[in-house]
């Protein structure tokens, strides 16, 4: 008998060993062994630049995309094994939704509610709460196509929690959106942890995974260069006393960059 502390990776939500994707053709794999293990109830960040294969990784957790090499669980199941299981555990934000742009943002609502395997009355019930949620309660009777990108993103999530997805992919929520829009998705991301939902989301900011993410795991070059909470990372690139801004993600690559053990070219 163990008395562990730690709850087993493998009772984790999302758990992956190994993982290797090599796209025919690229010089170098996309993914080169990523480990990374989401407790339950937890938001990970998953951040990285442009092509660090944050998408690559999503779309194998999601099934869409087969590894090459290595395994992963989500939500108890095997991706490649069970994957239908797997797509009917998970949810993922902005891939799978496919706004129609002449209903109103209700009416897509229930429209999915409806595909969902919804009564009508529930769709429409569940509608209601989500537009509550989304904070887009006062324009659910309009077109989508009057929509700014925020509300369309803060849409997209409402979509893909119709049925309350117990683990909840989200690549890339913000790129592209005004401040304020930010925030509103942001406000929405907290509202689902606070539900309790395990959330895997991508960003390229150091500022989103700080605000948003219990976890935080660094990709670069389709390798985990670093994890830890986000005050574990800012303490890598030290921590002033006076500080007039937050360190960056390029703070904290270059810093990791400058202390890379052996291969880091010193020019
Ligand atoms: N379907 C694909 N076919 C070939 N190469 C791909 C494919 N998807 C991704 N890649 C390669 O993997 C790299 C990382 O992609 P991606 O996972 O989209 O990174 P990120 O989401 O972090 O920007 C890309 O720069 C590209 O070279
Ligand atoms: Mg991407």
């Amino acid at each position: 008998m163990t008395s562990q502390s730690v709850a087993s990776p493998t009772t984790a939500p999302i758990v992956a060993r190994g993982i290797r994707k090599h796209f025919p053709g690229n010089a170098r794999p996309t993914l080169d062994g990523v480990n990374l293990t989401v407790e339950a109830g937890r938001v990970c960040a998953l951040l990285g630049g442009n092509g660090a294969g944050k998408t690559t990784m999503v779309r194998i957790l999601t099934t869409l995309t087969l590894p090459d090499e290595g395994t992963a669980r989500v939500a108890g199941r095997d991706v490649v094994r069970e994957a239908t299981q797997v797509r009917a555990s998970v949810g993922l934000v902005g891939q799978y939704a496919a706004l129609d742009e002449l209903l109103s943002a209700r009416e897509n609502l229930e429209l999915f509610g409806r595909l969902s395997g919804l009564t009508r009355r529930s769709a429409r019930d569940r509608a209601g709460e989500l537009l509550e949620t989304a904070g887009l309660a006062d324009v659910g009777r309009r077109p989508v196509s009057a929509f700014s990108g925020g509300m369309r993103r803060r849409l997209d999530l409402a979509t893909s929690l119709i049925t309350t997805p117990g683990v909840l992919f989200i690549d890339e929520p913000t790129t592209g959106l005004d401040p304020e829009a930010r925030h509103g998705l942001w406000a929405s991301v907290r509202s689902l942890a606070a539900a309790g939902t395990t959330v895997l989301l991508t960003t390229q900011y150091l500022e989103e995974a700080d605000a948003l993410a219990d976890d935080v795991v660094i990709l670069r070059e389709g390798a985990v260069i670093a994890q830890g909470t986000p005050d574990d990372l800012k303490k890598l690139v030290g921590e002033p006393r006076l500080v007039l801004r937050q360190p960056t993600l390029e703070d904290v690559y270059l810093h990791l960059h400058a202390t890379a053990p052996e291969g880091a070219s010193a020019s």
